[in-house]
């Protein structure tokens, strides 16, 4: 993220003698991307570092690796609005398909994070699309509040606290190894969106820093790292201890309706619709588009409907906010989930395209989050399967039947 925050008290020099309470000497730590070469942030704590455990690490009582079943090569429709709620942030996540760089769950908490629990993702950075609920990211940048519709983007190593205001939550969780930002081709030299650009990244939600929380006691963070596991590691003092911090690596949060969409006189392919990328695009990790209300084509004869695609080198993953999608219409439901794997061509089913025409020039109303990775394949959890519509791969030739 280009755009560099400041937050609370930090030295004009970095690493300088610094006493945000007087007499105590401030100890600074880096929160960095890519080493000591990608997006940063420098947080002044007010009087420990982050690494004072005070009791021994153990494995949390709970793991996030999931049970992989390898079904035969197929499109999947996993129907997560029937997922139950339950569980907090952490416990609430079910880990729908797993990559080696990119890992897409639904989290449906019906509570908040308990006072003194915290959560780290130690391996991947996350963006959260907030399908329903309400309520306050906390972390030790400060609090960031999120309601539907919005993204929330966390880097990895941030330490968090979600709490609910709702009385429930549906979150799809998108992880990646790689650091998620805007799509760097809506960039200009300097980092920042251009005129052309689909976002403007002062639309972004920032954290609000609040006082130091100066506490002693047992503060246990949930640490996730190698492959979903759970490590427990407690501090003697608040993790949220930070007098200030500045930098260009922090959480925030995105709304959708700021992906400001950009038309076309013809069907325009999906980059156009690109809100965030992760990885080196098109070589590793994935994009992420924001299909929302736009104009659809207005030349004389344009299909509206996709046409067939067969992207071979993506996997590709669609979540439908709501149900409003042309070609999947009669299919999916708010909250589902649809995954094409690279190895197979998907279009749009039964009378789509010829029902499209009616779209013409019309500003649709569909809101659905698309990840397509690159040059890595994704396999379907046994929780996914769980909640899949067997008769998925079977729908085309039955809609067209109909
Ligand atoms: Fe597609």
């Amino acid at each position: 993220m280009a755009l560099i925050v400041k937050r609370g008290q930090v030295p004009k020099t970095p690493h300088t003698e610094f006493y945000a309470k007087p007499g105590v000497l401030s100890l600074e730590e880096i929160h960095g991307s890519y080493g000591f070469s990608g997006a940063y942030s420098r947080k002044m704590h007010l009087r420990r570092y982050p690494t004072e455990q005070v009791r021994p690490p153990r494995a949390a009582e709970f793991q996030l690796k999931p049970e992989l079943v390898k079904p035969p090569l197929q499109p999947f429709h996993i129907l997560a609005s029937r997922i139950p709620y339950g569980g907090d942030f952490i416990r609430g996540r079910r880990c729908l398909l797993w990559g080696k760089t990119t890992f897409v769950s639904a989290c449906k908490p019906d509570r908040s994070m308990g006072e003194k629990e915290f959560f780290r993702n130690g391996e991947n950075h996350e963006l959260v699309f907030v399908q329903e609920g309400k309520g306050v990211l906390a972390s030790e940048y400060g609090e960031l509040e999120f309601s539907p519709r919005q993204y929330l983007v966390i880097p990895k190593g941030s330490t968090v606290q979600l709490r609910l205001s709702s009385p429930r939550a549906f979150f799809l969780v998108i992880e990646s190894t790689y650091p998620v930002h805007f799509a760097p081709h809506y960039l200009n030299a300097q980092g920042q969106a251009t005129l052309m650009a689909p976002v403007v990244e002062s639309e972004i939600g920032l954290p609000e820093l609040r006082p130091p929380r100066d506490e002693k006691g047992e503060f246990r963070i949930a640490v996730k790292h190698n492959g979903g596991r759970m490590t427990r590691v407690t501090l003697g003092h608040h993790p949220f201890d930070l007098a200030g911090w500045e930098g260009a690596l922090y959480p925030f949060s995105f709304d959708s309706a700021s992906h400001h969409s950009i038309a076309r006189e013809i069907h325009t392919a999906p980059p156009a619709r690109q809100t965030f990328q992760s990885g080196q695009a098109p070589y590793s990790g994935f994009s992420v588009c924001t299909f929302r209300a736009q104009v659809e084509g207005w030349h004389p004869l344009d299909i509206p409907a996709p046409y067939a695609h067969y992207n071979a080198d993506s996997d590709e993953v669609m979540f439908f906010s709501n149900a409003s999608y042309g070609a999947r219409q009669g299919v999916i439901e708010p909250g589902s989930l649809t995954f094409h794997p690279g190895a197979l061509p998907h279009s749009p089913q039964g009378e789509a395209a010829k029902r499209s025409l009616g779209l013409r020039g019309k500003v649709s109303d569909y809101l659905a989050v698309m990840v397509d990775t690159f040059f890595e394949s994704l396999e379907p959890t046994k929780a996914a399967l769980a909640y899949s519509d067997k008769s998925y791969a079977l729908s085309w030739a039955r809609e067209r039947a109909r």
